[in-house]
């Protein structure tokens, strides 16, 4: 009797959740971050929330949504919420032409156009435990030792607390990096003096080129200095509806420079969007200076 659940507790285990329940949770969600959960997504979503249930002590779905819409409640769990429904898989050089093309065409381009007169600056936009914005720091330390003069920076961005505090940490295990080349293992990464541990560290020459900070692409949000040269904004357009993602590219817009770079996951594209982009190639897009054409 699933959906006729009523939420009140019961016993010591949590009840299914309601489809009540899932349906104000879903909505409540996508509202806050975005994230649209089909009907489909609700057995996943009740897994997840378990632990927030075990945490809190109640029984039920029920209690948990009085307690998460009441004006305590929200100010308290809206965070951990969050936290939970947030997807975070992510690897070091995950789609790595992506970074074959910045490294041979974008940077190169850029440095031979500005005479590296001013600082090169990369947005990892959903960054979740840091792997992306710390393969764009190797990326940009490489082109350093090759252009004189090249100055960066990489700004790193997540809704989620959790995968933030991971990030700034740098700390993996070392399977996450087994596929590594040897060579970027020496120069970039630290490996636990305790073996038994099977642990790395990002080196801090990596972790100390990336600033992170907790951003929701659903606020109105402004990212402090000059606007960016570089997006990476990969495998999060996925989670939203298509008007939601022409909202938040057209937000990132607003941060990329002219002529600048925006990344975006191979599963996902802006075909038909009213953006200032025009396509580079598949997933790859550069600003232009003329608004509300359509992307192609
Ligand atoms: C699957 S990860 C992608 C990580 C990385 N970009 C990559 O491609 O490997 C998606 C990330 O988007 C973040 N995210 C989801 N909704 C968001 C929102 N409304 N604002 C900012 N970040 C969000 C999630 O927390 C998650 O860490």
């Amino acid at each position: 009797m699933e959906d006729a659940d009523d939420g009140r507790s019961v016993g010591s285990g949590a009840r299914p959740m309601g489809a009540k329940e899932f349906q104000q949770l879903s909505e409540f969600i996508q509202n806050e971050c975005g994230i649209k959960l089909p009907p489909a997504k609700k057995t996943m979503l009740e897994a997840r929330l378990q632990k927030r249930l075990r945490v809190l002590g109640f029984h039920s779905f029920g209690e948990y949504c009085s307690y998460l819409f009441s004006s305590t409640g929200l100010e308290a769990e809206l965070t951990e919420l969050l936290n939970v429904v947030t997807t975070n898989t992510t690897h070091f050089f995950r789609e790595p032409k992506h970074f074959d093309v910045l490294g041979a065409e974008v940077l190169a381009a850029w440095s031979a156009r500005t005479g590296n007169r001013r600082e090169f600056r990369a947005w990892s936009a959903g960054c979740s435990t840091g792997e992306e914005p710390y393969t764009l720091a190797m990326v940009l330390l490489a082109h350093q030792e090759t252009s004189p003069g090249f100055r960066f920076s990489v700004t790193a961005t997540d809704i989620s607390t959790r995968v933030l505090q991971q990030a700034v940490r740098g700390v993996y295990s070392e399977d996450k990096v087994e596929d590594l080349p040897q060579a970027i293992m020496r120069k970039h990464f630290m490996r636990s003096k305790d073996r038994t541990r099977r642990l790395v560290k990002v080196a801090p020459e990596v972790r100390n080129r990336v600033v992170f900070q907790r951003l929701n692409f659903m606020e109105e949000f402004r990212l402090e200095g000059e606007p960016m040269d570089v997006v990476f904004c990969r495998n999060v357009l996925i989670y939203f509806e298509r008007a939601t993602q022409e909202a938040i590219v057209a937000k990132l817009c607003r941060h990329l420079r002219p002529g600048g770079w925006l990344f975006i996951g191979h599963s996902e594209s802006l075909t038909g969007m009213r953006l200032p982009l025009h396509l580079h190639s598949p997933t790859i897009y550069q600003r232009r200076r003329e608004t509300g054409e359509e992307t192609s």
